[in-house]
């Protein structure tokens, strides 16, 4: 493994390139990456790097976000099959047709979508910001938000507006909501729970500590802001309803405290598609280049930029 792993830092080296992980990714890879975080982290990153190649280490839309936010960079995925199943609940179709409905409404996506569901968006957001998006629109403004249904019931219970739903979910997060949590509390009493508002049960988990103040230990989070969570807090336990990669990261941020994940089968297969062997041919071989339609990309910009401007 320390010889692909020399290989892969010697070609990033002599071909300017950077490499950036999401929080989800196998543990080798985010141990050689240059930059780990979320969506919204990762977009940043992309937008602001001076390399010349962006090896992308996540999932389809995001290497393509960040061609959007870079069209004069390569930004490479090291698999082509590393899709997502909440970004392919809706194409720009479904959305058209859906805006047709609702001529006068804002639309407010989910980075979780292709580049022409973002071209027909108005307002881009991460799992970090929607709060923040959806509360600098106009109050009188009708406001679609799609594609994840969690999230947008979350959004919807934070900023108190009425808000047309998408009725799409990741498969992952889906899941959790079937969890009972009741019986993870008994077994780790002490523990704080941080959850992902795209999980089937944030909403409720929401309602139930009462908008945070009276259950402190259930707190609702970006794969990021539990990060950052955790970095903070002085508890040894911590429960995690998220994808399991991310317990990579918190164990090297915390070595002190233990982690356990809502449940083990919590896994995004199109994550870890992504290996150290396809990361060296992918930096050795150029591939595979995400490219996004000069005309999709130009319209898809706008509202990725609003959101990046917003935060
Ligand atoms: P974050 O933006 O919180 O990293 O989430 C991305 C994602 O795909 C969650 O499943
Ligand atoms: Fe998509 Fe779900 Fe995987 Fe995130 S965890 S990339 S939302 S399929």
């Amino acid at each position: 493994m320390n010889d692909i792993i020399n290989e892969i830092l010697k070609l990033k080296k002599e071909k300017n390139a950077v490499i950036l992980a999401h929080n989800y990714q196998i543990g080798e890879i985010q141990d050689i990456a240059d930059f780990v975080g979320d969506s919204l982290g990762l977009s940043q990153q992309a937008a602001k790097t001076g390399a010349e190649i962006i090896a992308f280490c996540g999932v389809h839309f995001m290497a393509e976000t960040a061609s959007i936010i870079s069209p004069n960079k390569k930004v490479l995925l090291p698999d082509l099959e590393a899709g997502c199943s909440l970004a392919a609940t809706i194409n720009a179709d479904q959305l058209r047709e859906w805006k047709q409905k609702f001529p006068d409404a804002v639309v407010v996506s989910y980075v979780n979508t292709t580049a022409e569901v973002k071209a027909e968006s108005d307002y881009c957001v991460t799992s970090s910001n929607a709060v923040k998006v959806v509360e600098a629109i106009p109050p009188g403004k009708k406001i679609l938000f799609l594609p994840d249904k969690f999230l947008g019931q979350y959004v919807s219970a934070i900023t108190g507006r009425e808000i047309e739903i998408w009725n799409g979910a990741c498969h992952v997060h889906e899941k959790i909501g079937d969890i009972d949590f009741g019986e993870a509390e008994k077994v780790h009493s002490q523990a704080e729970f941080l959850i992902h508002p795209e999980c089937g049960c944030s909403t409720s988990c929401m309602l139930k500590s009462q908008m945070y103040h009276d259950c402190r230990n259930v707190h609702i989070y970006s794969t990021e802001g539990m990060i950052g969570y955790v970095e903070k807090s002085d508890a040894k336990e911590f429960v995690i309803a998220t994808e399991v990669g991310i317990l990579h990261r918190m164990k090297k941020i915390k070595p002190s405290a233990e982690f356990f994940p809502i449940s083990d089968k919590s896994v995004c297969e199109y994550m870890k598609m992504i290996t150290v062997e396809k990361l060296y041919e992918s930096l050795l071989y150029d591939r595979y280049e995400i490219k996004v339609p000069d005309e999709v990309a130009r319209r898809a910009r706008l509202p990725i930029e609003r959101m990046l401007s917003i935060v």
